[in-house]
């Protein structure tokens, strides 16, 4: 996930757009209150800039009833907050920029015209996560989010592959907290989708293999990459009825990595940086230490000298493919989310030409 000095101290002062209706014709289009995922086609292919969403869903919305909790509500009120920071995040491209900005960049007429799509199925995620919360919790709403693409397309279109990776990521994580069987079925069915908006970067913006090889990657503690987003979020901008995000939230100290003297690439050696702005790890001497990797489904620890902060991305991995995750544990494969004392850091390792471009590096 993305720090640069720059960037972060950037967020405080640029407020989001807020979301408007460009031409008369679009504000005719009014959201439709009752629209159902699944059953219309606001969240399938609606184009317009204004949102598809109803004023009365983009908000916190309190609980209509007491009793106990609904075994996965907690589980939900994370994914809400975090598919607000996702709907926003496209929301924000479909009213900032026109195909033009698109086609430009030498990208296919349909590129701003997908991105709605894109924008379209997050408005229904909102709605899906919304009505999976009982009626005996609080719906979270949306604060306000900065993401540091401005008006530039080609930022904001590699944001996105480390949107939807992330998203792909904790999606997986977060079926393994999931009480109910059909949480994890819908849990799976959500990161599907996410997987295919991912599918259409990899062949018509980077003109890429659309394949991340037989698996995608798991990381255990889905709560740690929810966390990461929280970088997006203006700092006092969220309704102050929202449960702090995520539930439970660790806090971790916030990795990157120099792009310089190092490929990103399995094999390759790799300098960990903390973000200077947030909280930084606190190693105790006399404990060993170890960068976890994840990749596939696959785990690798690598001793971890935290005087150096730089290691060897395991060369077994498979090239090219999707992404390796990291994060610095004080026990081989991190076997508890305790375990971890800093990250985890994406890794992009697809579509290659955003490796050492991405937004984590110093
Ligand atoms: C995209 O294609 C449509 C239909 O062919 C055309 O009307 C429109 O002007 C094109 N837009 C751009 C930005 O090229
Ligand atoms: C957008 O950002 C890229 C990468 O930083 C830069 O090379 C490009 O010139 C920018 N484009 C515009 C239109 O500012
Ligand atoms: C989930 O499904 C399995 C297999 O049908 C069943 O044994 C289990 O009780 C179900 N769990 C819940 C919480 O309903
Ligand atoms: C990479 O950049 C950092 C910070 O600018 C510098 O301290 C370090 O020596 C550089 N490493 C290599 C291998 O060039």
């Amino acid at each position: 996930m993305h720090f640069s000095s720059g960037l972060v101290a950037s967020m405080a002062i640029i407020l989001p757009i807020l979301a408007l209706p460009t031409s008369s014709t679009q504000s005719k289009l009014l959201p439709a209150a009752d629209a159902v995922p699944g059953e219309s086609s606001l969240f399938v292919n609606y184009a317009g800039k204004k949102t598809p969403l109803a004023s009365k869903w983009m908000k916190a919305i309190a609980p209509s009833a007491s009793g106990p909790a609904g075994p996965d509500d907690l589980l939900f009120q994370n994914l809400l907050s975090a598919e607000w920071i996702i709907y926003s995040f496209y929301q924000q491209a479909v009213e900032t920029f026109s195909p033009c900005d698109f086609t430009k960049l030498g990208l296919p007429n349909s590129t701003y015209q997908r991105i709605a799509e894109i924008r379209d199925n997050e408005a229904g995620h909102v709605r899906i996560f919304q009505n999976q919360i009982s009626d005996n919790s609080m719906k979270p709403g949306p604060c306000k989010y900065e993401y540091g693409f401005g008006h530039n397309a080609s930022i904001f279109l590699a944001l996105q592959v480390y949107i939807e990776v992330s998203s792909m990521a904790f999606l997986t994580g977060l079926s393994l907290l999931a009480e109910a069987n059909i949480s994890k079925s819908a849990l799976m069915a959500i990161g599907q989708v996410e997987t295919r908006h991912n599918t259409w970067s990899l062949i018509d913006v980077y003109n890429t293999s659309p394949f991340s090889g037989p698996s995608d990657t798991i990381y255990p503690y889905a709560n740690q990459i929810l966390d990461m987003t929280n970088a997006f979020i203006v700092p006092g901008s969220c309704p102050t009825e929202n449960p702090v995000y995520p539930t439970p939230r660790q806090d971790l100290p916030r990795m990157a990595f120099l792009g310089n003297g190092t490929t990103g690439r399995p094999g390759s050696n790799i300098q960990f940086v903390f973000d200077p702005t947030g909280n930084q790890p606190k190693f105790v001497d006399g404990t060993d230490y170890y960068a976890v990797f994840y990749h596939g489904v696959n785990t690798v620890s690598v001793p971890y000298d935290p005087t150096k902060n730089s290691v060897q991305i395991p060369k077994p991995f498979d090239p090219d493919t999707g992404i390796v995750m990291v994060s610095i544990a004080d026990q081989v494969d991190a076997p508890t989310e305790e375990s971890v004392v800093a990250g985890p850091l994406i890794i992009l390792e697809q579509p290659g030409i955003l490796t050492l471009k991405e937004p984590s590096v110093a």
